[in-house]
């Protein structure tokens, strides 16, 4: 008898854990938080997985991703980012786009070099963007604002769209992506002086060809 109670008890436990799982981040990420092994398709900003049990669509409808990508390193990680929390990409798009020639960085005529040298001579290099005014931006809480590392600082492409908008009471989580080094945000951060209850958090680098495994650990670990 009290191996049959015990036998009908642990079946209640078990039933009541699997009706009962929880997700504590304030982002969703449309109920696949522990599945690190879903593919889905990123080109769709959606893992393929974004139904809750009762068939209506989970969506993280207070986080955002922005991102400014040369040659595709960083779009993957937006992509990847966005399909994991199911929330909208916008891509910055520079009015003038940047050629190959214009990204030879060794080449010291090259366009990148021209505008980084007018930076550190003090002068301010606005690339204007295609689009800097984005629907889902005013009601986002979360920015993922992403973009490659040029001479240690996320490239200045993206500075126009910061300016540009108000992110009061906004949190900004910067990822970029670099062959090596890390980065600072001493170009991005004055360009929100002006706006109240502004939260950078850290610099979050990845390697060029960063698994999208790792940028979903990295996700899920951030206490938003
Ligand atoms: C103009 C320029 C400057 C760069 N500066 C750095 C750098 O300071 N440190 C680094 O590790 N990689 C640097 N890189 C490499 C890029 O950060 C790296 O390839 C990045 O993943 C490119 O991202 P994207 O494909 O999204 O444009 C630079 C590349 C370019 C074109």
């Amino acid at each position: 008898m009290k191996k049959a109670f015990l036998t009908v008890a642990a079946l209640i436990g078990a039933i009541s854990l699997v009706g009962c799982s929880t997700n504590d981040s304030s982002i969703s990420n449309g109920g696949d938080s522990g599945n690190q092994t879903d593919s889905g398709n990123p080109n769709t900003g959606n893992n393929g997985d974004s139904s809750n049990t009762d068939g209506s669509e989970e969506k993280a409808g207070n986080a955002i991703v922005v991102y400014f990508s040369a040659t595709g390193n960083t779009e993957r990680v937006a992509q990847t980012i966005a399909g994991h929390i199911d929330s909208a990409i916008y891509e910055l798009e520079p009015v003038d786009p940047y050629t190959s020639a214009d990204l030879n960085y060794g080449n010291q005529s090259s366009r990148v070099v021209e505008e980084h040298n007018r930076i550190l001579a003090g002068e301010d290099v606005n690339i204007e963007l295609v689009d800097v005014d984005f629907e889902e931006f005013a009601d986002a809480d979360y920015v993922f604002l992403g973009a490659p590392v040029w001479w240690q600082e996320l490239s200045w492409v993206i500075e126009d769209f910061v300016a540009s908008n108000d992110f009061s009471n906004k949190t900004i989580i910067p990822f970029g992506t670099s062959a090596s080094s890390g980065y600072t945000l001493g170009n991005l951060t004055p360009l929100t002086e002006d706006d109240e209850n502004v939260t950078w958090l850290d610099p979050q680098r990845f390697r060029s060809s960063v698994s999208d495994n790792d940028v979903i650990e990295w996700v899920d670990g951030l206490e938003i």
